[in-house]
């Protein structure tokens, strides 16, 4: 379906719109990295997100689709030079609607913008639709261990 998606600059009320998908439509493995916490979005969980999220906020975005926030990707500079990563989630209700794919194209644009050189991203070979939108929007793929490396070039500004 068709829809108009922008990526919006991460402040402290993109947080709490992300979390409050995340909370409803997220594993927490998903979204952000492990705490020594039970399982769920306990109370001390969303606080983890938060914290992770503000520490993290300038290298990401939201993803805005007819106005209304769905998910976070981010472009995050990387020790190599003009290397920067990418990595996203989206609540479950809005995938499988090329809502990824298109989020992926718009950060790629943004890194060309920027003159980075390459975007790399990971993820595993059993999650075919992470794998699937990487290869839709240009991604070379290698295989080391049991991860999945996406790598894009970008051409020169
Ligand atoms: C990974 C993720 C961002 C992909 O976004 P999405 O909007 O769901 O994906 P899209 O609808 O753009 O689809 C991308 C490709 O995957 C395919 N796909 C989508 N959902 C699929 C599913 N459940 N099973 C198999 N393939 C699927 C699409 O057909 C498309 O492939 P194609 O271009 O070859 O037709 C999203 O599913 C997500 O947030 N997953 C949880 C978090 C995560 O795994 N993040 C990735 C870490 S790198």
């Amino acid at each position: 379906m068709p829809h108009s998606l922008h990526l919006a600059p991460l402040t402290a009320d993109g947080i709490e719109r992300l979390l409050a998908i995340a909370v409803v439509e997220a594993t927490e493995e998903n979204v952000m990295p492990p705490v020594d916490e039970p399982p769920g979005w306990s109370p001390a969980r969303q606080q983890a997100f938060r914290q992770f999220y503000r520490l993290h906020h300038e290298a990401m975005y939201e993803i805005v689709v007819d106005d209304r926030t769905v998910g976070m990707i981010r472009l995050t500079p990387t020790v190599d030079e003009g290397v920067a990563e990418t990595g996203m989630w989206l609540g479950t209700s809005t995938r499988g609607k090329g809502i990824g794919a298109n989020a992926l194209r718009a950060v790629l644009d943004h890194a060309t913008e920027r003159g980075w050189r390459t975007v790399v991203a990971d993820t595993t070979p059993e999650n075919t639709s992470a794998v699937r939108a990487l290869v839709a929007c240009g991604a070379v793929l290698s295989y080391v261990g049991d991860k999945v490396i996406a790598t894009f070039s970008l051409r020169e500004n």
